[in-house]
């Protein structure tokens, strides 16, 4: 996939890596749960609405800077800060996405532990078990949850070390195509067995009554979590990119492939959900509890298709967790002198011990509330998607929108129409940081805090 300069050797090689880093746990596990606890309609509606007028532009926007600044995320902000006669201080930004970084990845490598797990369970077949009984007792163990989530989290380290992304393109190539037919088929089967109608309409009905900053901060951190905006994959997958190929037109086709999985997956679960009469706001358990219900319905054939569905969200889960670790290794590496390798290994102890905090949210310090947030698991999970990917966000809307107006240009860009280039450099210099900010304010006043500052503004 990368050749020795350090440059993909097609177009097709950043679109397969950008878009197996987009389509993961985010999409098949997060969607629908998130969807679900913030009541559905109005929070997906938002979620397209978001991921169209703030995800794509600032995903183009991180995408660019990895193109022409070149090299680890913080290297390529401060060499663009450095040719734009900016503060070298912009690499602030990069350094809190790697943060962000590592924090997903600590509670990214747990959820895909679980989807292992559930694999080899549902190989044994799920007939005649409780799947609230089941969820129960693969999360009750602290030491067992480990060692899945160690499986996971060393492969992915073993694989970035060795920088063998040859081998993820040729599986891509096979298996993206595999999980999108896979996905389909749930549809289909939740179209004839579930309650499609009762889905649709939860899906997509217009609830203004639940509209208030917590939701909507949820929308936009969900948008930019799910295109892995925010903490330097972007930058590090742009920087391989042939000088030829289009950041506009790339950016759009793996934009547009990570929303579509997302929305099927979530008209593949909720029909599951109201016909089971399951509850759609059970949070992080909700796609493990409805899948187990479908696969023991179908019986043998639920034996055969269990694994397989849990087999291919470990391998989107695997490609994301890949790019997860990516800028964080490029820049110990680049920064240290290390080699891949042990860059990747030091990588992989952090996350480590990252994880043990939030696989400890799932038993041991299940009731440790951190504030408002219910424990260390959630506390991860909320810093990192809804509270730093936002901040990175603004960062890197306000850094090409404001400091890198001489590098952007038709030809770097690949936006040839002037009116829609003049209109993206518009929504990063004003559209999306202010709207972001505003999100950021209100949402965290609310989810931290209990407080709604729109009951203080609109009387
Ligand atoms: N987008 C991935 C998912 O939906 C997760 C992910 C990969 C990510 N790389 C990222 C999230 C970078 C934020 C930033 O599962």
């Amino acid at each position: 996939m990368q050749s020795k300069s350090g440059q993909w050797n097609n177009n097709l090689a950043f679109l397969l890596a950008a878009t197996g880093s987009a389509v993961g746990l985010g999409n098949i596990w997060g969607f629908p749960y998130k969807a679900g606890e913030n009541g559905g309609g109005l929070f997906v509606l938002l979620y397209i609405f978001f991921v169209i007028v703030l995800g794509l532009p600032v995903f183009m926007a991180e995408v660019f800077i990895g193109k022409v600044g070149k090299g680890n995320p913080v290297g390529a902000v401060e060499a663009l800060a450095k040719k734009t006669k900016s503060s070298r201080n912009w690499n602030l930004v990069a350094y809190s996405g790697i943060l962000a970084s590592l924090i997903i990845a600590g509670y990214y490598a747990v959820i895909a532990g679980l989807v292992i797990n559930y694999g080899f369970i549902a190989a044994a077949g799920f007939v005649g078990t409780d799947p609230g009984v089941v969820y129960a007792q693969e999360i009750s163990s602290f030491w067992e949850m480990t060692f899945w989530f160690s499986i996971f989290l060393i492969g992915s380290g073993i694989v970035v070390g060795f920088g063998i992304e040859k081998g993820i393109e040729s599986a891509m190539r096979i298996l993206l195509p595999l999980l999108f037919v896979l996905v389909i088929l749930m549809v289909g089967y939740g179209a004839v067995r579930g309650d499609m109608p009762a889905a649709l309409d939860y899906l997509f009905s217009w609830k203004a009554d639940q509209f208030n900053p917590g939701t909507v901060q949820a929308a936009v951190g969900q948008a930019f979590f799910s295109l892995s905006i925010g903490m330097g994959t972007l930058m590090a997958f742009g920087s391989y990119m042939p000088k030829s190929q289009q950041v506009s037109k790339s950016s759009v086709i793996v934009v547009t492939a990570d929303t579509g999985v997302a929305l099927f997956a979530g008209l593949a679960i909720f029909p599951l959900v109201f016909f089971f009469a399951l509850d759609p706001t059970a949070g992080t358990e909700l796609v493990f509890k409805t899948m187990t219900t479908a696969f023991a319905e179908m019986g043998l054939f639920g034996q055969f298709i269990g694994p397989l569905f849990y087999f291919l969200l470990a391998v989107a889960a695997f490609s994301s967790m890949i790019s997860i670790l990516e800028p964080s290794v490029v820049f110990v590496s680049e920064k240290f002198n290390f080699s891949r390798f042990k860059s990747s290994m030091c990588i992989v102890v952090i996350c480590f011990f990252l994880s043990l905090i939030s696989v400890a949210g799932f038993n041991v310090l299940k009731d440790a509330s951190i504030g408002a947030l219910d424990n260390p698991f959630e506390a991860m999970k909320y810093l990192a998607d809804d509270f730093l990917l936002l901040l990175v966000g603004t960062g890197i809307s306000l850094f090409v929108g404001h400091r890198l107006q001489n590098v952007i240009t038709a030809e770097a860009t690949g936006i040839s129409n002037t009116f829609l280039l003049k209109l993206w450099v518009i929504v990063l210099k004003y559209i999306s940081p202010i709207s972001l900010m505003i999100i950021w304010v209100l949402g965290n006043a609310q989810v931290l805090f209990g407080v709604n500052l729109l009951d203080y503004i609109l009387i």
